[in-house]
């Protein structure tokens, strides 16, 4: 069996993965689905609930009513605000599958910071926020897939990660033979995930040589970007981005700084 395969199997055998809450998200997605249908299987996790009832009554969502019931909270939140508490409460979950601690978090909080971002360039240009911060969160899944394999290889990874000034995708690929972006894609495909998340999972590092009309590939190229950028003192080059979305500098200090507050918001969750 190649890695590629072996590591797909691993994931596919852990039994905590979040799979009320992916199943909810394909449900979402169906004509005609019914609140009590969704209720239904909310219930089988009580974790969920209480995920649900604590996020709606943040003041993130702004209602206003203190909501005690799951029918109660989905009509007041809507699907769409659900879809971002499910994301959310899956993302969270699958960040204990590594195993390690350090790299879990140090994921987690990339993955928090490249959504924040993503949702600030959409406000800036009119994009839909909500599939920005999503395309953000789940844009590097593949690492987490690759460094929640038990395999000796991924200490070489890492090291090397740590070690180079080169990319992550390029150290997987010497190494593994794949990259956490055909990883993710393979895996989000499995999971019956939209199309337009899976072009965000495949393409994020290649964005300006790809054209395509899903526009939260660029987005979230350009996040990732910067969400690094807060970390690394290298100056990248950015005018791809400066001249697709015509940013001026004043612009491109509203993304920053609405990106830090989003951050700080969503960190706090
Ligand atoms: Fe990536
Ligand atoms: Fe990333």
């Amino acid at each position: 069996m190649d890695k590629k395969t072996e590591i797909i199997e691993q994931v596919e055998e852990i039994n905590a993965m979040p799979r009320i809450a992916l199943d909810l998200l394909g449900m979402i997605n169906e004509p005609g689905i019914t609140i009590s249908e969704l209720t239904k299987k909310i219930k089988l996790d009580e974790a969920l609930i209480a995920y649900i009832l604590r996020n709606c009554n943040s003041p993130l969502y702004g209602i206003k009513t203190e909501i005690n019931s799951i029918p109660q909270a989905l009509t007041l939140l809507g699907f769409t605000k659900l879809k971002t508490i499910l994301m959310s409460y899956f993302n969270k979950n699958l960040y204990n599958i590594t195993g390690k601690d350090e790299i879990n978090n140090k994921l987690w909080i990339h993955s928090i910071s490249v959504a924040s971002y993503s949702e600030a360039i959409a406000s800036t240009i009119n994009a839909n926020q909500e599939t920005a911060y999503l395309s953000g969160l789940l844009h590097d899944i593949g690492k987490l897939i690759i460094y929640s394999s038990d395999n000796d290889t991924l200490e070489k990874v890492l090291e090397e990660i740590d070690e180079s000034k080169k990319e992550s995708y390029i150290i997987e690929k010497n190494i593994l033979g794949f990259n956490h972006m055909e990883i993710g894609s393979l895996i989000m495909e499995k999971w019956k995930f939209s199309e337009n998340l899976i072009k965000v999972c495949k393409f994020h590092h290649s964005a300006e040589h790809y054209n395509d009309k899903n526009k939260y590939i660029c987005i979230v190229a350009f996040a990732n970007i910067l969400a690094h950028e807060e970390i690394e003192e290298s100056q990248i080059d950015l005018s791809f981005f400066f001249n697709k979305y015509r940013l001026s500098e004043k612009k491109f200090e509203d993304i920053i700084s609405t990106g830090l507050e989003l951050k700080e918001k969503y960190l706090q969750f």
